[in-house]
């Protein structure tokens, strides 16, 4: 039903796409076909989307960003530490996945990645070189905790020790994800995400770290990407650990919803004082033209995008406009839903592309069990340059997304936690790396994300994914997001991109 190149697309078209794919593959063949869905959807939207901003933000003079501002970079433990089995560490649901044939692109594997389990100090040396005073970057469970429960790891403690001193020491913020999708294998053995105890391992695994590192960092996520990770994981089975139920799918959305709650309780009790967010995968979703049902299938899809994780953080409540999956199917519980509360001090938006949603016909709608399930069809827009992965280039969503939780929040603090693009280009003769789109990409992006803060948004940071060429998951070493190249065998060079970046985060303008 799915060619192995459409399912390498759907995480990312998750958000582009629909619903469809992976409740397709859970579903009876025959009564549904994710291809045809995505197909049509990208040849009707073909067209400009009725709302888009054909006005391109202006990036030919400068903007200045509030003082203060943090300027960033991040990376995932898995996409860069390598040391898969060192000093104690338990095997992951990633290392299990990427050591399972077929499952990695052209067979890569981050046992090794870009080693910086043993060259952390160069990472932090790239950072200063470039500015920075913000490095968000993240904890590998099964480091600290390798079996998922239990006592500690003591050299996992002391690694993340040293490099929490190095930033502090270089006056950069460490800025730390306690869940970058590397599930202690053991964890999965027992259920994984979709068993409802694994909220109770998290928020535990939540306090050790807080009791070991919350003396030097004040700055937290709980979670990167929740949807993402469940769908990739439990329902396309593109990434670790590989399931493809729905009926999984919608169990792991809840228990991720309730360790959040779980994890947010936890860290405050342990660290009061402490700033604690999530970094959501975010996109703007446009109606495809400007008719009524287009209009309401843009929110249904905003729904499913940007608030299936926000919301019952915020609110104690599913989005209305979810219509499925439906509470029972998530094995909601009587009380579950006040547990799931957690206040966050600040949203973090990670944004890639838009969305350009539309309604299905009726036809569609008899024909494809997903939309009479979830109606609204999904995909990507088509208008902008895109880069070597594929996605549309289109800066005027950052903007649209930042303005748009500012209003329906209550101009909540934002944190920019990933924003980047990748493009393959290396070193020419000389050796430098002239990488002048992701120049461009950058500037847009943040010209586009200074307008939202002069019309009202409280934006504290920005972080371009990635500091170094790194391990993309199911793509493996195939696509390069970094501000610095990395040759996997010996060094790290910073890019032109990444010299560009050091005057903006110097002069804190763009
Ligand atoms: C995001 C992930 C990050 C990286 C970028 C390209 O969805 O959070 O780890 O893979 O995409």
């Amino acid at each position: 039903m799915k060619s192995k190149t459409t399912s390498r697309l759907t995480r990312r078209e998750f958000a582009r796409s629909t619903l469809a794919a992976g409740v397709a593959a859970a579903l009876p063949a025959g009564l549904f076909s994710a291809c045809s869905v995505s197909n049509a959807a990208r040849t009707a939207n073909s067209a400009a989307p009725a709302s888009s901003h054909s006005a391109k933000f202006d990036s030919s003079s400068e903007v200045s960003f509030p003082k203060g501002f943090f300027w960033g970079a991040a990376t995932a433990a898995y996409q860069i530490e390598g040391a898969w089995n060192e000093d104690g560490k338990g095997e992951s649901i990633w290392d299990r996945f990427a050591h399972t044939p077929g499952k990695i692109k052209n067979a890569g594997t981050g046992d090794t990645a870009c080693d910086s389990y043993h060259r952390f100090s160069e990472d932090v040396a790239l950072l200063q070189a470039m500015n920075l005073n913000s490095y968000r970057f993240s904890i590998s469970w099964p480091r600290l905790q390798p079996a998922g429960s239990g006592p500690a790891n003591s050299k996992g403690i002391d690694y993340y020790s040293r490099l929490i001193d190095a930033l502090l020491e270089a006056r950069i913020r460490p800025f730390v994800t306690l869940y970058h999708w590397d599930l202690p294998q053991a964890l999965e053995d027992a259920g994984g995400w979709p068993a409802r105890d694994t909220a109770s391992r998290f928020a535990d695994y939540v306090d050790l770290t807080a009791r070991a590192l919350g003396d030097r960092v004040s700055d937290w996520m709980l979670f990167n990407e929740p949807l993402a990770f469940i769908y990739g994981g439990y329902l396309e089975g593109s990434h670790a650990p590989g399931r493809e139920s729905l009926l999984d799918f919608l169990r792991a959305s809840h228990t991720v919803n309730r360790a959040q709650g779980a994890g947010f309780r936890a860290l405050k009790a342990t660290r009061p004082s402490a700033r604690v967010g999530t970094a959501f995968s975010m996109s703007p979703c446009e109606p495809a033209t400007s008719s009524e049902e287009d209009r309401v299938a843009a929110e249904r899809a905003h729904a499913v995008t940007n608030l299936w994780f926000l919301e019952p953080a915020l609110m104690g409540r599913y989005p209305e406009a979810l219509v499925f999956p439906s509470e029972t199917a998530m094995g909601v519980k009587f009380g579950d839903l006040d547990q799931m509360r957690a206040p966050l001090d600040f949203i973090g938006i990670n944004l890639y592309y838009r969305t350009i949603a539309s309604a299905p016909s009726a036809l569609e709608r008899i024909s494809h069990t997903q939309q009479w399930l979830f109606p609204v069809k999904m995909t990507e827009g088509q208008q902008g340059p895109k880069t070597d992965n594929g996605w549309e280039v289109w800066p005027p969503a950052l903007y649209d997304m930042v303005m748009r939780i500012t209003r329906d929040f209550n101009r909540p603090q934002i944190e920019i936690t990933e924003n980047g693009c990748a493009y393959n280009d290396g070193p020419d003769a000389s050796g430098a790396i002239r990488d002048t789109r992701r120049i461009a990409y950058h500037r847009q992006y943040l010209h586009a994300l200074a307008r939202s803060i002069a019309d009202g948004a409280d934006v504290r940071g920005y972080h371009a994914w990635t500091l170094l060429d790194n391990f993309e998951w199911d793509q493996g070493f195939s696509q390069r997001f970094g501000l610095a190249y990395v040759d996997f065998k010996t060094q790290r060079t910073l890019k032109e991109s990444g010299r560009w970046y050091a005057k903006v985060a110097a002069q804190n303008r763009v």
